[in-house]
């Protein structure tokens, strides 16, 4: 599962296990480093191991600075995490014009410094997350005969730039140029979206050895485990979609502090959720709307049922994807 800030923290990442499965394991969403020594167990309540009983998970860090960098990465040691990712990838201009995620893409020499001190002061072992670049698709392939240097357990390439963000398409034909330039394991993530897209990139690059999804497993939750099984053929998805819903609606009932933040986390995941459904922009202007947390239940209940209801009437109809 990819890393996915303001969606797939550990409520969602366990919700997601015991109602869906077919992710061998998470990426957390990064946690900036910081200049302070000491590290609260709150700033990385997240990747807790308590908090991480259902799927196994990978903490990712966002930092330019090695030192503070090393500190959080050796913490998160003693947490029990033997690797931790570093995030080159984020193309926010808050953290990308800081030099920081995928705007560190273009200083191949400040990430060789970073590595330096960083590869012998960690005690466990470091991946990292890139994109091809910050404006140019060319930044990697600079960074990529240096990187393979250093001993890294894997490289996660999502092939756009900084610039792209989640726009127009992945350039797979660098991608492939990656793969021939690198020795260290590659995951490859972008854009899978159904079962046959899959297909499509597992055939063409076989030297992949993990693939990463993010936004489409919020869309179609059903997507990994219908790529390891095979068979999307899965019946009352519907179903089973309003019983996560309800799961994650209790979690975050629990945690979070009153019920407008609750219902400001439920609306944002439906920015996902709501993917699949065609002609669902009038339902989910009223979700959007309420802001009563009893109203919210209801409107998303009937919701459910009413596409349940036209999908056993019109099999296929309304569908898009595999879910
Ligand atoms: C809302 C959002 C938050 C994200 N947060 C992170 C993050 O914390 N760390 C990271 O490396 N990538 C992050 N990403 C990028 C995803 O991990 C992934 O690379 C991207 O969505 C492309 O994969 P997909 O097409 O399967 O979604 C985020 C993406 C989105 C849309």
């Amino acid at each position: 599962m990819a890393p996915m800030k303001g969606f797939t923290d550990h409520l969602f990442r366990s919700a997601f296990a015991d109602h869906f499965g077919g992710f061998d394991l998470a990426v957390a969403p990064f946690i900036a480093s910081k200049r302070d020594q000491r590290i609260k167990r709150k700033y990385v309540k997240d990747v807790l191991p308590e908090n991480n009983t259902r799927m196994p998970v990978v903490p990712q860090i966002l930092s330019k600075s090695a030192a503070d960098f090393i500190v959080l990465a050796n913490y998160l040691y003693d947490l029990g995490y033997h690797t931790v990712n570093w995030n080159l990838g984020c193309p926010s201009p808050m953290v990308a014009n800081k030099k920081r995620g995928s705007g560190m893409l273009p200083y191949t020499d400040r990430i060789k410094t970073f590595l330096d001190k960083v590869i012998h002061e960690i005690h466990g072992s470091l991946s990292i997350k890139v994109r091809l670049g910050w404006k140019e698709n060319t930044d990697i392939f600079r960074l990529l005969p240096v990187i393979d240097q250093y001993p890294l357990s894997e490289i996660i390439i999502h092939p756009r730039t900084g610039l792209q963000r989640y726009e127009g398409s992945v350039d797979l034909d660098a991608f492939e140029d990656c793969l021939a330039a690198i020795r260290h394991p590659v995951v490859y993530n972008g854009d899978i979206r159904t079962v046959s897209d899959f297909r499509r990139l597992s055939q063409r690059f076989n030297r992949v050895h993990a693939w990463m999804i993010g936004r489409w497993c919020l869309a179609d939750p059903f997507l990994p485990g219908s790529i390891i099984t095979g068979t999307d053929d899965i019946p009352d998805k519907i179903y089973r979609m309003q019983r996560f819903h309800e799961a994650l609606f209790e979690a975050y009932s629990g945690v979070l502090d009153g019920p407008s933040h609750v219902l400001n986390k439920m609306k944002g995941l439906w920015r996902y959720f709501s993917l699949p459904f065609e002609d669902c922009s009038k339902t989910m202007k009223k979700i959007k709307k309420t802001r009563r947390p009893d109203k919210y239940l209801e409107l998303v209940n009937l919701f459910f049922e009413t596409e349940a209801r036209l999908r056993s009437e019109h099999p296929g109809g309304r569908a898009i994807g595999t879910y």
